[in-house]
């Protein structure tokens, strides 16, 4: 819905520029034409390049107010700077210009006596034309602000520069106008201006050249960047100030008690088989695609040696484990890469119990897309386990003998599963997809047992629900294996997914269509230590957008926060202690699975509903264009976190920031010349 409503608005704003220009270049031709027929002929092409100009600019200022459901944030870029220049220029045009252009229309007889002079020498009247030269000028900058969402500042700029565009357009062609009146030599000098409008445009391309170099150059990022020294000057005397200071290695977390599970995870570049047989040309841990499982015990010491055997540094991030900082396996900020030949060691205790994954944080866009990753199982301490206990990891192959493969684990056809009758079952879904992907699971009621590693509240039992899963989320289904067969099919990936049978054979059953499941109106409510009125000690708003542009000297589709890409994305600074609120807009096109490290968000609202069912605590939230998401945190875990779109693509394009607490400071550096790109 609010896709069509964004596509509407744009197509009316791109279309309104063949008919404003069509009306400015007949209006242009009409007056300087002394035969009274070709006049008549000229007013009537703007006249009706105008009624369609209307029509849209009628669509545009429509769908602009539609956006005021979606909030403020959604409608005021359209209401305050896309729609004003047209429909200041559009009341002008019919004010002065349709009038006069009427007459022309009709009586051309009278009018061609009237002006015949004058437009024999070619200045007209600006209240005919300039209103009508100004339309494709408004056209343009709806265009543009609706293609690049413009910060306060650009907009500012940018109708500052449209005024006084206008207001040059005026003076000069009344200039030329009285010169003409005045007849005579003197007017031939002034509105005899071929050259002088080809050195208009000619400078009008210059000046967009060099635009367009000027920002080539400046987007190309410093060879290093600190992330701590990038916060904001009074933020670092903030820092200074506070006694002490502290560096990310300094931050491993308690002394570590308690049993030691040990694992290696050796990162290598191996030819590797799915089940159909199709080869990855693949970057995997210890050979295996995806990478291990490794699965621990709530309260255990996990400890895993990173070895590096590929030709590039790599990393390990632990998505969705609250771990100290100093471990949390980010390129640049936490950590150096490990390099070539090279190896880092891991140790964290985990204190939750639930479905997590692990995955490369150096250059991820392309490791984890060539299969940097694994599942991560903390079973509880104390509670029973289920009969059988499948970690399902969802990954799209990209780099095959056959085109892109979507899997389950390695399974790229249906993968068949005795499980008896009775038995209890837990499929924890981890979607290492750039999407959304959406699971069905037929054959048996279920439920949605917990979402990032973490149980919901007393959850329903549901069936033909659909369960859509965020990229880099994690959803654990739980039911009771009936006498027949259950299927986990995964939409628009027919050939892959899960039967489980007695025996692993018979057919299955139809699937679930949906609709998804609303996890905002799932499972039963209960207190939360933190609630929508609760005090906030800092509040963020972040604005997720995309617009062309360049992005380290590239051109390509930028993915910004408020405007911005990493590094210069601004540093959300946090004290210890604090209760930090974050709302995000999504203003876009395109879903932007916002993850948070470190740290675990409770969902206050989601477009202002306040969730009815379970308390969400999430890593991962899914805001879709159009939405508006308000979810808090208690700055417990000092250090300096990402917090990102997990559409890696748009990880890349610079949808990163960081949340930086005082005191905290990284003596990591990103960019070229650190080798550090955690992207
Ligand atoms: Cu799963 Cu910062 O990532
Ligand atoms: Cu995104």
């Amino acid at each position: 819905m609010y896709v069509s409503l964004w596509a509407i608005n744009l197509v009316c704003t791109l279309l309104l520029l063949p008919p404003s220009l069509l009306a400015a270049w007949s209006v242009a031709r009409g007056s300087r034409q002394a035969v009274a027929r070709h006049t008549r002929r000229n007013a009537r092409l703007t006249l009706g390049a105008l009624f369609v100009a209307g029509l849209l600019i009628l669509l545009q200022g429509v769908t602009s107010a539609l956006f005021l459901a979606y909030g403020r944030a959604f409608a005021l870029p359209h209401l305050l700077v896309s729609f004003p220049p047209l429909l200041l220029t559009a009341l002008v045009v019919v004010l002065l210009t349709l009038p006069r252009l009427w007459e022309l229309a009709r009586s051309p007889a009278l009018e061609g006596q009237a002006h015949g002079d004058t437009m024999r020498h070619g200045a007209k009247p600006p209240a005919l034309v300039v209103p009508v030269y100004g339309l494709p000028v408004a056209a343009l900058v709806g265009a543009y602000t609706s293609i690049v969402p413009p910060t306060p500042t650009a907009a500012a700029l940018l109708l500052t520069l449209w005024a006084l565009a206008i207001v040059t357009l005026w003076w000069w062609h009344r200039r030329c106008w009285r010169a003409d009146s005045r007849g005579g030599v003197a007017a031939g000098r002034v509105s005899r201006p071929g050259s002088q409008r080809l050195a208009v445009i000619l400078s009008l391309v210059l000046a967009l050249a060099s635009a367009l170099w000027f920002g080539q150059r400046a987007s190309v990022l410093p060879p290093r960047t600190n992330m701590a020294a990038a916060m904001s000057a009074d933020m670092t005397t903030a820092m200074l100030s506070h006694s002490g200071g502290i560096a990310v290695p300094a931050l491993v977390g308690p002394v570590l008690d308690g049993p030691v599970r040990k694992f290696t995870l050796t990162a290598d570049e191996s030819a590797l088989r799915l089940a159909s047989g199709a080869t990855v040309d693949a970057w995997a841990f210890n050979g295996s695609l995806p990478g291990p499982e490794l699965r621990v015990v709530q309260g255990d010491t996990v400890e895993v040696t990173l070895l590096n055997h590929l030709a590039v540094g790599t990393t390990i991030h632990w998505h969705g484990v609250d771990v100290p900082n100093a471990m949390d396996g980010v390129a640049g900020v936490t950590q150096d890469a490990v390099p070539p030949g090279g190896q880092f060691v891991y140790r964290f205790r985990v204190d939750q119990a639930g479905t997590f994954w692990y995955h490369s944080h150096q250059e991820a866009n392309e490791q984890v897309h060539r299969g940097l990753f694994g599942a991560l199982v903390v079973l509880p301490r104390d509670t029973v386990e289920a009969d059988d206990d499948l970690a399902i990891v969802a990954h799209t192959w990209g780099h095959t003998d056959r085109g892109p493969r979507f899997a389950l684990g390695s399974a790229d056809l249906l993968d068949r599963r005795a499980i008896r009758p009775g038995a209890t079952v837990r499929l924890r879904l981890v979607n290492t997809d750039d999407d959304l992907r959406r699971f069905a699971l037929s054959g048996t009621p279920f439920r949605l047992a917990a979402i990032d590693g973490t149980d919901l509240n007393a959850p329903d039992e549901v069936r033909d629900l659909t369960i859509a899963v965020p990229a880099g989320a994690k959803y654990d289904l739980t039911f009771t294996m009936p006498d027949g067969t259950v299927a986990l099919t995964v939409a628009d990936a027919p050939e892959a997914g899960l039967l489980l049978s007695v025996n692993g054979d018979g057919v299955p059953p139809t699937s679930a269509s949906g609709p998804d499941l609303d996890i905002t109106r799932y499972g039963h409510s209960a207190p939360t230590a933190i609630v929508p009125d609760s005090h906030f000690d800092r509040r963020y708003v972040l604005d997720l957008s995309q617009q062309p542009g360049f992005y380290d000297g590239r051109f390509g589709l930028l993915s910004t926060v408020n405007g911005q890409t990493f590094p210069q994305s601004p540093m959300l600074m946090v004290r210890e202690g604090d209760l930090v609120k974050l709302t995000f807009h999504n203003a876009g096109f395109m879903d932007h699975p916002m993850h948070l490290h470190g740290h675990h968000w409770l969902v206050l609202s989601r477009d202002g509903q306040v969730p009815s069912g379970s308390p969400l605590w999430l890593d991962t939230i899914d805001v879709a264009p159009g939405e508006t998401w308000e979810v808090a945190f208690r700055a417990d875990n000092p250090g300096i976190w990402m917090d990102h779109c997990h559409t890696l693509w748009h990880a890349a394009g610079g949808m990163m920031l960081d949340i930086g607490y005082e005191g905290v400071t990284t003596p990591f550096d990103v960019g070229d010349g650190s080798g550090n790109h955690p992207d």
